[in-house]
């Protein structure tokens, strides 16, 4: 799947330390984590008086089956078991990471695999989700009064992350392809290529995008656009933080090409997730959940309403006509016909301008929800509607303050 060949031959040199802010470069190598790393690699048989951990043999829990959806049962053995409550790497148990570097390896075969680690060699770590890896990532990264670019609209939970460490975000306009690498261009046009890894510079540390199925716009960046942003980032020497949750809910195939998988520099920080495609055929279960928001947005919303259709995730991005700000229609109108909707400016960086769209998650409910769902949202746009059209009506023709 990986796509080497259109990036620019020559590896970048990047200087790492350019982009950790003062407290990540301030952390000192672990001399336990050393030794912890020396002990994973040695023999059963090592007698190990070093390291700080509790008796296995004192665990509550023996061990534990877990019945399948399709009846089969999976046994957590002793052995087992004990490696799971008990201490292990700072990276994640070693076998499970082993096992998601070679899954890394086969999906999207990153140009980094075999690079040193000083040239930014593929490298992994297991976190409680990829939420908590992003705010791992923006907390090594981050100083405040830092630029940073982000797609915009944007994921509301990495914006929870980023504004209290109190940099400048810089919204990159995004259409139905995702980000627009013009668009890209003239945010970045106020730095000069040949100035940007001078300190003073104050060019964005990196690019924070959602690329397949963006939440909450739905919408998956086409690879021309994944290359023309990557060389984007190569002249202007920064990072890009690749969060992608959504990638194996993908409805067509093949699977588009990550960033990762373009990544001859090393300059890609994925985000994985397994909270969304954690069973087999789930992205067929979405797609057919997509299909009925669709075929309800059609039946309900023509004409009041445009969208796009999603090819992945879980997501209907939906611009109300004739509605400046859909937040009173959410929660107001839509609410007291007990449906509620994600408002758009949930995901803009300025909260105060006003945002016509509703974000739609079509995961959790049933096609019958969902349809009764959409119909009373259509009920919902047309009170507000009327009730707006009248609102203007008096002030136009009542307003005695003049
Ligand atoms: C774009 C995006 N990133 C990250 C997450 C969080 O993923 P996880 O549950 O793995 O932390 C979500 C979930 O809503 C998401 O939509």
């Amino acid at each position: 799947m990986s796509d080497h060949a259109d990036a620019q031959p020559g590896i970048a040199d990047i200087n790492y330390s350019r982009f950790l802010n003062s407290v990540s470069a301030a952390r000192q190598q672990s001399t336990m984590k050393s030794l912890g790393l020396l002990i994973s690699k040695s023999p059963p048989s090592l007698i190990n008086l070093c390291g700080g951990v509790p008796n296995s043999s004192t665990y509550p829990f023996k061990k534990a089956s877990i019945t399948m959806h399709d009846g089969s049962i999976i046994e957590i053995e002793e052995h087992l078991m004990k490696i799971a409550l008990n201490y292990s790497l700072s990276q994640g148990v070693p076998d499970l990471v082993s096992w998601l570097k070679d899954l890394q390896i086969r999906v999207h075969n990153p140009p980094t695999v075999n690079y040193s680690p000083e040239k930014g060699q593929m490298e992994l770590c297991i976190t409680n989700g990829c939420l908590e890896g992003l705010s791992k990532v923006f907390e090594m990264l981050v100083s405040p009064g830092d630029n940073i670019l982000v797609s915009d609209p944007v994921f509301e939970g990495a914006l929870r992350v980023l504004k209290p460490l109190g940099c400048n975000i810089i919204g990159v306009p995004s259409d139905n392809q995702g980000i627009i690498p013009r668009a890209l261009k003239e945010v970045l046009s106020k730095w000069r290529p040949e100035d940007v890894r001078k300190p003073e510079s104050r060019s964005p540390k990196f690019l924070y995008t959602v690329p397949t199925g963006g939440n909450p716009i739905g919408m998956t960046l086409s690879t021309e656009r994944k290359k023309a942003i990557y060389q984007i980032a190569r002249e202007y020497d920064f990072l890009i933080v690749e969060d992608d949750p959504y990638f194996y809910l993908q409805f067509t195939k093949p699977l588009a090409p990550s960033f990762l998988s373009m990544d001859v520099d090393g300059r890609v920080l994925r985000a994985d997730s397994m909270s969304k495609v954690i069973s087999p055929g789930v992205a067929e279960f979405y797609r057919l959940q997509r299909d009925a928001i669709l075929l309800s947005a059609d039946r309900w919303l023509t004409g009041l309403a445009e969208w796009q259709c999603p090819h992945a995730g879980m997501f209907l991005w939906i611009k109300i006509k004739n509605i400046k700000d859909t937040e009173n229609l959410i929660l107001e109108k839509a609410l007291k016909k007990e449906v509620i909707f994600a408002p758009g400016n949930c995901y803009t960086i300025d909260k105060s301008k006003p945002c016509p769209y509703v974000r739609a998650a079509f995961s959790s409910c049933s096609p019958e929800q969902i349809d009764q769902g959409i119909q009373r949202l259509a009920m919902a746009i047309r009170e507000e509607i009327t009730s707006g059209e009248e609102i203007n009506g008096f002030t136009e023709e009542n307003d005695c303050s003049q």
